[in-house]
């Protein structure tokens, strides 16, 4: 009878073991669907489907391995004289048999339940890591402003050294990226503060031709569009938190919390009258961060 209770139990702890072992399979293969579904490009039910099955996977499993393989107690032994009887010794030594070709077959379990939860955490983390956004890559220190860009208005048009009286001001793109999303930081705004050439610092002699003068109307402050132009006081103006820009003085902050000048874009006249840039920014635009230190 107690033979026949032995193999019962031991086709009961295989089968748990199997299907403890069975969840955690279930649960990688859940992790690593729910990874590649993400990394696809995401779809919230799938996601959720494969979020289920990896954690009921690992619940289940080590639920079933807790219920039907850990040996449950109290198990209390009589003992009423030291020695062991043949018999019983015999006994033993079999059961230990028993036990090891067991804890290898546990060790097997323990390391399929290491690799689901480690597989569970690794996967995890590249919704977490990707959600941080795109890396800011070159972004943070060039425009697509070059060497002999045209300057063009919003729709495209090419603007001309005509194409403003004194006083006058117009956002503008470098030809070719005059369209969202990559015109954020390249937009430009432009004023026409003379009718003479304009000298706003030692060594921009030729940067503003016919009183033309363009900054980038990215705020140095906190990045807001710089696009208020006070004719009377010839200054720009940020919406945001009102930081005032001397446009006679290349862009200098006269007021407000914006730390530093727009860069100034240098300009010349082509000979069809088009206005061009004569290179990119001489220095990164929009706020300062820790690299520039200001
Ligand atoms: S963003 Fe321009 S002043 Fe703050």
């Amino acid at each position: 009878m107690s033979r026949v209770n032995s193999i019962t139990s031991r086709r009961k702890g295989s089968l748990a073991e199997r299907a403890a072992g069975a969840c955690l399979a279930v649960s990688i293969v859940g992790t690593v669907g729910l990874g590649a579904t993400y990394w696809l490009g995401g779809q919230p039910q799938l996601e959720g489907g494969f979020l289920f099955l990896a954690l009921a996977g690992i619940g289940v499993g080590v639920v079933t391995w807790g219920k039907y393989l850990v040996p449950q107690g109290p198990y209390v032994q009589d003992r009423p004289e030291m020695k062991s009887p043949e018999p019983e010794v015999a006994a033993m030594n079999a059961s230990l048999e028993r036990g090891i070709s067991q804890i290898s077959r546990r060790r097997f379990l323990l390391r399929l339940l290491g690799g689901s939860v480690g597989v569970f955490a690794v996967v995890n983390l590249f919704p977490f890591l990707r959600s941080l956004g795109p890396l800011p890559q070159k972004s943070l220190f060039v425009t697509n402003w070059k060497k002999g860009s045209k300057l063009v208005t919003a729709s495209g048009r090419i603007v001309t050294v005509s194409d403003l009286e004194v006083g006058g001001v117009l956002t503008v793109f470098p030809q070719g990226f005059e369209s969202a999303p990559s015109n954020a930081i390249d937009q430009v705004v432009l004023v026409r503060a003379a009718s003479y050439d304009l000298v706003t610092r030692p060594g921009r002699e030729t940067w503003g031709p016919q009183g033309y003068l363009a900054f980038s109307k990215v705020c140095t402050h906190a990045g807001c569009p710089v696009g208020l132009y006070q004719e009377l006081t010839q200054q720009l103006l940020c919406p945001c938190h009102q930081s005032l820009f001397d446009v006679l003085t290349g862009a200098t902050p006269v007021f407000g919390p914006a730390p530093r000048p727009l860069p100034q874009l240098p300009l010349y006249v082509d000979a069809e009258g088009a206005l061009r840039s004569q290179s990119g920014f001489d220095e990164p635009i929009g706020p300062g961060f820790w690299e520039r230190g200001a």
